[in-house]
């Protein structure tokens, strides 16, 4: 790992993400605390995605012969070690004064995919350049949130490009924040020094003088939100792949598919955009059956343990995203911490398929899960229906 990052340890007694939470929450101050652990309102959604899938029950098999077995999948045309990426998070410099560097070597060490955000506190060049020639790094993709002035977008577009991003990620689910109480009571600011350094020069237009009656968000700030309009934009902007991140409806991942979409990624924001909406672990498998295999597939929200990643792939997941866990990763000991994250998750995901009978993630199909139990999560009218 580079000689500029801090060097610290993970502390004893540490040995899973949710040891990682509770010892990050001794780490950060309020002010982070509340930005990185919220979710909306009254965080609904925040739970049920971690509850659900604590919810899915897995039927392993058994006496299957498993030498040889691995991790690998195939994603946009590149083997990669394993299903898991870090999903885009901004002001990481919040959490530890490496911030994105921090977690770009971690990744890179890691062999994780890296899902930078627009909004991070280390641009979006001097990540990339961090761990570009890392032999055996993981993909490298880059969070579009679609700018006001369409120049300025094309402008990080084109600098993502020539940084060697290899995807766009446009986020669909934040056309405004959420309604974030926890960070309002916490009176949430960004610290001096740390800002959305890509965004340099790209001032937000200057709010129009509204009438009486007006409303701030339809008549002034939604006038910029994306359109299915912007997507095709974007893609004719671009020679990189598009992901949509953000799609929760059936109908609007066929939608996505007709427009030679790359992948989508399954996600409600973490829980930190719409209160109440339902999981993703329940929203996977309908569009999974939707899209019967035609588009990849990645899924975020809640996941904690390597079983988590098993069961997202037994429905219909081609990968998965972690958000939260390693930005406490991060807090903790630094690029370290974020490598003990995605270590323990990797190593948790190994146990669970050799004692669920999979070789391979080929092996994680539905079948692998409990029926009953699975039929209830995504009954729209099940009991234990979680949202
Ligand atoms: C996010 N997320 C996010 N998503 C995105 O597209 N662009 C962004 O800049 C951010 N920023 C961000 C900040 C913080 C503090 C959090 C917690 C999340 C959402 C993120 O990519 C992901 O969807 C969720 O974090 C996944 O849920 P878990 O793993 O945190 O439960
Ligand atoms: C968030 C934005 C940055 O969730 O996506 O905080």
């Amino acid at each position: 790992m580079s000689k500029t990052l801090a060097r610290a340890r993970v502390p004893d007694g540490v040995v899973t993400l949710a040891d990682h939470e509770s010892h990050a929450q001794t780490q950060l101050d309020s002010n982070a605390w509340a930005y990185f652990s919220g979710g909306a309102a009254d965080e609904l959604t925040l739970r049920t995605n971690r509850i659900a899938w604590d919810q899915i029950a897995l039927l392993p098999r058994v006496l299957r012969p498993l030498a040889g077995g691995h991790t690998r999948i195939q994603l946009l045309n590149r083997t990669l070690a394993h299903p898991i990426l870090l999903a885009p998070v901004a002001h990481q410099k919040l959490a530890h004064a490496d911030g994105e560097l921090a977690t770009a070597h971690a990744a890179a060490a890691l062999g994780a995919g890296l899902v930078l955000s627009t909004q991070s506190s280390v641009s979006l060049e001097h990540v990339a350049s961090a761990i570009r020639n890392e032999l055996d790094r993981g993909p490298l993709w880059f969070q579009l949130y679609l700018q006001p002035d369409r120049g300025h977008t094309r402008e990080l577009v084109q600098r993502a490009e020539a940084a060697g991003y290899e995807a766009l990620v446009l986020t669909v689910d934040a056309p405004t924040s959420g309604v974030r109480d926890r960070e309002r009571r916490a009176n949430f600011h960004l610290p001096a020094g740390i800002w959305a350094v890509n965004l340099h020069g790209m001032q937000m237009p200057s709010a129009e003088p509204l009438d009486a009656g007006q409303s701030p968000l339809f008549d002034s700030l939604l006038h910029h939100a994306a359109t299915w309009d912007d997507v095709a934009w974007l893609q004719a902007q671009t020679r990189l792949p598009v992901l949509l991140k953000g799609v929760t409806h059936a109908d609007d991942a066929r939608q996505a598919a007709s427009l030679n979409i790359a992948g989508l990624v399954i996600s409600n924001h973490g829980g930190r955009t719409l209160d109440t909406m339902p999981s993703t672990a329940a929203v996977l498998p309908r569009i999974a059956d939707t899209l019967g295999g035609s588009l990849p597939l990645l899924v975020d929200g809640g996941i904690r343990r390597g079983t988590d990643v098993l069961k997202a792939l037994a429905l219909g997941a081609n990968a998965v995203l972690v958000g939260r866990p390693y930005i406490y990763g991060l807090a903790n000991a630094g690029a370290m911490g974020v490598a003990h994250v995605l270590r323990l998750l990797r190593d948790e995901l190994e146990v669970a398929m050799a004692l669920c009978g999979c070789r391979t993630l080929q092996d994680a199909t539905p079948a692998l899960l409990d029926t009953a139990n699975h039929k209830s999560l995504i009954s729209p009218a099940g009991k234990a229906n979680p949202l």
